[in-house]
C-alpha cells in the first residue's frame, strides 16, 4: 500500500429531511448563487424546499438555471459573472454532478481575474473558491464529497477534469428520497458510473491494498444488489439510500487512497461525450467490458478472477482465463440486460469513425500511468469493438 493523505472537511447530512440544515448557510454569508440544471428541481417540489429554508434564513438568492448535463463552459461563464456583479458569497448546487460540477467552477471563477476556462485546462491557476454546498438529487458522481469538477465546451468537441481542494463542497445534503424521480435511464446511468469509479479504482496493479479491493467489492456488491431494485421500484428508500452512499464513497478517496493509478474508461468515455454529448454513465457502460477484454491478459488474470469469485460469486476452481472471462461477461449482463443500458456506441448516435483519431490521441494522453498501458490504436480497437 502507497503513502497517502486523507482530508475530506465535507460535512454530509444524509437522509430524510435533511435539507432543514441549509439554514446554516447563513453562517457564512448574505448572498448566495443557487445553481441547479433543467427544471426537474422545480417539477419534483425540491426548488421550492430549498427556497422557503434559504428565504426564512434571511439569504439573497440569486439563481442560475438551465445547467446542461456535461455542463458547460457557457454556464459557468454566466454563474462567474453573477457573483462578481452582486458580491456572491456561496454557491449552491441543487441537481446532480452537472449543477455540483459547474457551481465548483463557478466559485473558483469568482476569484478568478481570467476567464474560467483557464481553470479548466490548468488546474494550477485556481486560487481560491467560494465556498460550495450542494443539495444531491442523484446518485452518481460523487461530485457532492470531493474535489473534482467535469467541463465541457461544445464548440471545441473539449470536455476536462479540473479540481483542487478549495472546491471540495463544505457541506452536502444527501436525502435519498430526492432520486426517487429520476428518470430510469439516469438511475441506471448513475450505477454504471458508480460501478466505474469502482473499477478505476479496483484495478490498479498496487501490491498490498487489501482492505481498498474489499471497499470496493462492496461497493461493486451494493450497486448490484440495489440498482435493478431501484429501477423496478424508484421509491424503494433502502436502494436509493444504498446507492447514494456507494456513489459518495467510490470516488472520495476511500477506495484509491493509497492504491491509485491512472484512470482508463474515464477519459475514454469522457471523449465519446466530447464529441456526441453522450450521457456520462452510458458511454462508461458500452465501453467498460471492451475496456475489460483489452485488460485482461496473463499478468492480470489473478486480478479478474479476484473479482469474479469475490463480486459475481463465480466458482474459483478450473482454468483462470474463464473465470476471468466470465466476470466480464457477467459485467456486460449487468448492464445490458438488468440496468437496460445500451450496448453500443451506434446506439447512442456514434454513427462512423470519423472523429475516432483525434478522440484517441486526447484518451490516450490522460489514460498515462493507467493499470494497463493504453495507446492510441488500443483506444481506436476499444472504440470499434464497442461500435
Ligand atoms: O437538469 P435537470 O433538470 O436537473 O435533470 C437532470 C439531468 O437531465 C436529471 N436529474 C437529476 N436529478 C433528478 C433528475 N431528474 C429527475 N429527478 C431528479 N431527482 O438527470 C439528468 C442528469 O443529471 P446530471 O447532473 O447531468 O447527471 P450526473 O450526476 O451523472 O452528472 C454527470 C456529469 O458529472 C461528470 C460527468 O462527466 C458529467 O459531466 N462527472 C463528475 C465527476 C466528479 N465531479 O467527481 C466524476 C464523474 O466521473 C463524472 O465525470
Ligand atoms: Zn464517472
Amino acid at each position: 500500500m502507497n503513502n497517502f493523505t486523507y482530508y475530506i472537511p465535507t460535512k454530509i447530512y444524509f437522509g430524510k429531511g435533511q435539507i432543514s440544515h441549509l439554514a446554516e448557510l447563513a453562517d457564512y454569508g448574505k448572498n448566495v448563487l443557487l445553481v441547479y440544471g433543467g427544471g426537474s428541481i422545480k417539477k419534483n417540489g425540491i426548488y421550492d424546499s430549498a427556497m422557503n429554508i434559504l428565504k426564512e434564513a434571511g439569504l439573497d438568492v440569486f439563481e442560475l438555471g438551465g445547467v446542461h448535463p456535461n455542463p458547460r463552459i457557457s454556464s459557468v461563464r454566466e454563474g462567474v459573472k453573477i457573483c462578481k456583479e452582486n458580491q456572491v458569497d456561496m454557491v449552491l448546487a441543487v441537481g446532480g454532478g452537472s449543477s455540483i460540477d459547474c457551481a465548483k467552477v463557478i466559485a473558483a471563477g469568482a476569484l478568478y481575474d481570467g476567464d474560467a476556462w483557464d481553470l479548466v485546462k490548468n488546474r494550477r491557476k485556481i486560487q481560491g473558491a467560494l465556498p460550495i454546498f450542494a443539495v444531491l438529487t442523484m446518485a452518481a458522481t460523487g461530485s457532492e464529497m470531493n474535489i473534482h469538477a467535469v467541463i465541457t465546451d461544445p464548440d471545441k468537441n473539449e470536455k476536462w477534469g479540473t479540481g483542487a481542494q478549495c472546491m471540495m463542497p463544505t457541506m452536502s445534503i444527501c436525502d435519498p428520497e430526492y432520486s426517487y424521480t429520476l428518470p430510469a435511464e439516469q438511475t441506471a446511468a448513475g450505477v454504471a458510473d458508480i460501478m466505474s469509479h469502482t473499477f478505476e479504482n479496483y484495478f490498479n496493479g498496487v501490491k498490498g491494498a487489501f482492505l481498498q479491493s474489499r471497499f470496493a467489492e462492496s461497493v461493486l456488491k451494493t450497486c448490484i444488489k440495489y440498482g435493478p431494485i431501484a429501477l423496478e421500484h424508484p421509491d424503494d428508500y433502502e436502494a436509493r439510500a444504498n446507492i447514494m452512499w456507494a456513489a459518495t464513497n467510490a470516488i472520495n478517496g476511500l477506495l484509491n487512497n493509497g492504491a491509485g493509478v491512472a484512470w482508463s474508461v474515464h477519459p475514454m468515455g469522457h471523449e465519446i461525450s466530447a464529441f456526441y454529448d453522450v450521457t456520462h454513465g452510458v458511454s462508461l457502460s458500452i465501453l467498460t467490458p471492451h475496456w475489460m477484454r483489452f485488460a485482461l491478459r496473463d499478468e492480470t488474470v489473478d486480478k479478474f478472477v479476484e473479482y469474479g469469485v469475490n463480486v459475481w460469486g463465480l466458482d474459483p476452481s478450473g482454468d483462470k482465463m474463464d473465470i476471468a472471462n466470465k466476470a466480464i461477461d457477467c459485467t456486460y449482463d449487468f448492464f445490458v440486460n438488468k440496468l437496460h443500458l445500451p450496448a453500443t456506441l451506434r446506439e447512442v448516435g456514434v454513427k462512423d469513425e470519423s472523429h475516432f483519431d483525434m478522440m484517441a490521441r486526447k484518451a490516450a494522453r490522460k489514460c498515462i500511468g493507467s493499470y494497463v498501458q493504453i495507446l492510441e490504436p488500443d483506444v481506436i480497437s476499444i472504440y470499434r469493438a464497442a461500435m
